[in-house]
């Protein structure tokens, strides 16, 4: 009976032993696995809502949890998403400005594994609201931090300003993609840019890392858009992608239909772009 009890306490102790070892090990896993990646450039128009959506759908598709939160007042991955901005509840603003609870905020999308903290048109006065707030440019940090290791991956797509948000932005993150234009005027302002980031990684966040430069829009008949792209390539050599987002007319399309271009055309060449640079990021953060 002694023997019995003895062993069958080893057991239970056994066991016990082998849960706590799975679950730490899940923990570890997922707390390493967390990324959160800002994409940001000031310059407007170049593929920034774009890249978060159908960058956040890829992921998703591929397995990894993600979130994109929506930093733009012009709300537009929140509407390419599928949800009416002005008819969203709780958006940022309220949980940056009033301090509501963001996990409540973010709402699933229909791409399984992929989840939106979305934006409304209010966030345009934020950056004033802010202004009187104690460590201003740590607010997104600070929300983000509550649910960080809920997800694979977190993208914040960033308006197209070096403001306070995208300061937030920067300071919350661990790397920050660039989109690239390949157009005329592509470099413009990305020295700026480079010395934002530069003055961030020398104060608010010294392991911001960039991700990489992503040349978008690319059409291989024209000899800009080449151009642009050697150019781009010579200049930041290994920081650019190997990817490049060719120009594709369903990538245009597919937000007005509130989907990602995974969904409203799956065989495109935009999603196909796209799909490769979730790999491509993946294979980099193995
Ligand atoms: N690879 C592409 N091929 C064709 N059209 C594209 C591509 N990428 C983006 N676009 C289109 O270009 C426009 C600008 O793209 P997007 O909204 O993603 O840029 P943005 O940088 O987020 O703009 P903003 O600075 O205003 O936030 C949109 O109409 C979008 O549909
Ligand atoms: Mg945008």
């Amino acid at each position: 009976m002694i023997n019995y009890l003895v062993w069958k306490n080893r057991g239970t102790f056994f066991i016990e032993r082998l849960f706590f070892y799975i679950f730490a090990k899940i923990l570890l896993k997922r707390k390493i696995m967390s990324k959160t990646i800002a994409i940001a450039n000031q310059k407007g128009g170049v593929g920034k809502t774009t890249t978060s959506i159908n960058l956040g759908a890829s992921l998703a598709v591929l397995e990894k949890k993600t979130l994109i939160i929506d930093a733009d007042p012009q709300a537009n991955s929140t509407s390419g998403l599928g949800f009416d901005p002005r008819e969203i509840e709780t958006s940022i603003y309220e949980c940056v400005i009033n301090g509501e609870d963001a996990k409540k905020a973010i709402i699933k999308t229909k791409i399984e594994g992929l989840f939106i903290l979305p934006s409304h048109i209010d966030l345009v006065g934020a950056e004033i609201e802010m202004l009187n707030f104690e460590n201003r440019e740590r607010i997104f940090k600070s929300i983000i931090e509550k649910f960080k290791n809920d997800y694979d991956y977190i993208l914040i797509d960033c308006s197209p300003s070096l403001g306070l948000l995208t300061l937030n932005a920067l300071t919350a993150a661990d790397s920050v993609i660039i989109p690239v234009q390949c157009e005329y005027f592509a470099l413009e302002g990305l020295g700026k840019l480079l010395n934002t980031i530069k003055m961030i990684q020398n104060g608010l966040n010294p392991e911001l890392q960039i991700e990489g430069f992503l040349l978008t829009m690319y059409d291989p008949r024209l000899k800009l858009s080449n151009l642009v792209a050697e150019e781009v390539q010579k200049h930041f050599q290994s920081l650019v992608f190997d990817t490049i987002v060719q120009r594709n007319i369903r990538l245009t399309e597919a937000p007005s239909h509130g989907e990602p271009v995974i969904v409203y055309d799956a065989k495109s060449k935009g999603s196909i772009n796209y799909l490769n640079l979730a790999e491509e990021i993946l294979k980099k953060n193995q």
